[in-house]
């Protein structure tokens, strides 16, 4: 079969004519695609231009769980998931929860690094001595960029160097740290970093013109695992409320099997990624329905379970005399400003529906979209 060249370059009605060349598609299922883009020609342009090659849009339910009480508030939480069961096993957890003090989630901490990775053949000690001024220059570099932010308190909160010349030659990384306000960041991080590649490498060959060969920037770019951007959300009650929802066991077994569960995810690999799984359908649901980056928040949620070198459960569970403490603690980097936040109309309507909270806020209702998801799945299973 021939290659086809250009797709990018052909309009949606030429793209779906050279498609049909190599895949037999009838009338039927051409018109499957007009009627999921819809004739509403504004949010069809914006939503196109999110993505590439587009021949269509690809519609998920939008779906709320209602009456969750996180910090005292309560939301009605926008859902987008294709699973049929987590919306209102999640809506199920935040009613149960709602007359018992509800979801308590505090902030941690929202930092965020990028780093630069460069070799340099002049030496690590040369690079400390200098340190303090290459992060002042690196700083003024970016200037420009951080500007608006710092107006809001956020910007660069810091720049360390990581040595790694015991893997590699010559090999160091600058860690970049950043305070991105309601922002998830991302291409703010991005840009400082790029700026500040040419002022590392003629800092280094300004000053020191003896070493024979020039810097070298291997790569630049925001890092996905954000440990100190995290959120804590914990649930508690007194063992015998459960006698609402332990079905055939009593509130003490079922507290005792629940809390068998979470000791099982804790300590097997197979039940705790099956575990965090289940976490990640109620957080998932609600970062795609506000168009934030679920594969960033995956992808490091999967690396901080396993930040003790082995994979463990995101969840914790305390029983102490008769009282019942669930805790979820997730590295959370989101965004509500800026991005498909604020380009995807029912992302935008997402956030209204939650009263358009901060990036803070909205971790705080994620987590606890994962806690009740989490936990309405346990109690099912138990
Ligand atoms: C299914 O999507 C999620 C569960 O498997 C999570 C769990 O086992 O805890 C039910």
């Amino acid at each position: 079969m021939q290659i086809h060249t250009g797709f990018s370059k052909l309009n949606k009605r030429e793209k779906i004519d050279i498609l049909r060349k190599y895949v037999p598609l009838d009338e039927e299922q051409i018109s499957l695609l007009s009627t999921f883009r819809g004739n509403d020609r504004v949010t069809n342009d914006l939503i196109e231009k999110l993505s590439e090659n587009c021949i269509s849009n690809y519609m998920l339910p939008f779906g709320i769980a209602p009456n969750f009480l996180v910090n005292g508030k309560i939301y009605f939480v926008p859902m987008v998931t294709e699973e049929s069961s987590v919306v209102a096993a999640t809506a199920y957890a935040a009613k149960f929860w709602s007359d018992k003090g509800g979801f308590k989630a505090r902030i941690i901490g929202t930092k965020k690094t990028g780093q630069i990775y460069f070799s340099w053949a002049g030496g690590i000690k040369k690079l400390q001595s200098d340190f303090p001024i290459l992060k002042e220059r690196l700083r003024a570099a970016t200037r420009l960029l951080t500007a608006n932010m710092e107006k809001r308190g956020a910007g660069i909160s810091d720049i360390t160097l990581s040595n790694n010349t015991l893997k590699e030659n010559d090999y160091y990384t600058l860690n970049v740290d950043f305070e991105t306000a309601d922002s998830m960041g991302a291409n703010l991080i991005n840009s400082c970093l790029e700026s500040m590649k040419p002022e590392l490498l003629s800092f280094l060959k300004d000053k020191y013109p003896e070493v024979s060969s020039e810097a070298e920037i291997i790569m630049a770019i925001l890092s996905n695992y954000t440990p100190d951007c995290m959120v804590e959300c914990q649930v508690e009650c007194d063992i015998s409320q459960f006698s609402q929802i332990s079905g055939g066991l009593s509130p003490d077994q079922f507290a005792r099997k629940f809390e068998k569960a979470v000791i099982i995810a804790r300590e097997n690999v197979q039940r705790a990624v099956t575990h965090n799984k289940g976490i990640f359908n109620g957080i998932d649901a609600v970062l795609i329905s506000t168009g934030n980056d679920f594969r960033a928040v995956e992808a490091c949620g999967h690396a901080y379970a396993s930040k003790d070198g082995r994979y463990t459960s995101l969840t914790d569970i305390e029983i102490l005399e008769n009282r019942f403490k669930y805790t979820l603690r997730i590295p959370l980097s989101l965004g509500t400003v800026g991005g498909a936040t604020s380009v995807h109309p029912l992302a935008k309507l997402a956030l209204q529906i939650m009263g358009n909270p901060s990036a803070k806020e909205l971790m705080q209702i994620v987590a606890a979209a994962g806690l009740a998801s989490n936990f309405a799945a346990i109690r099912s299973l138990i």
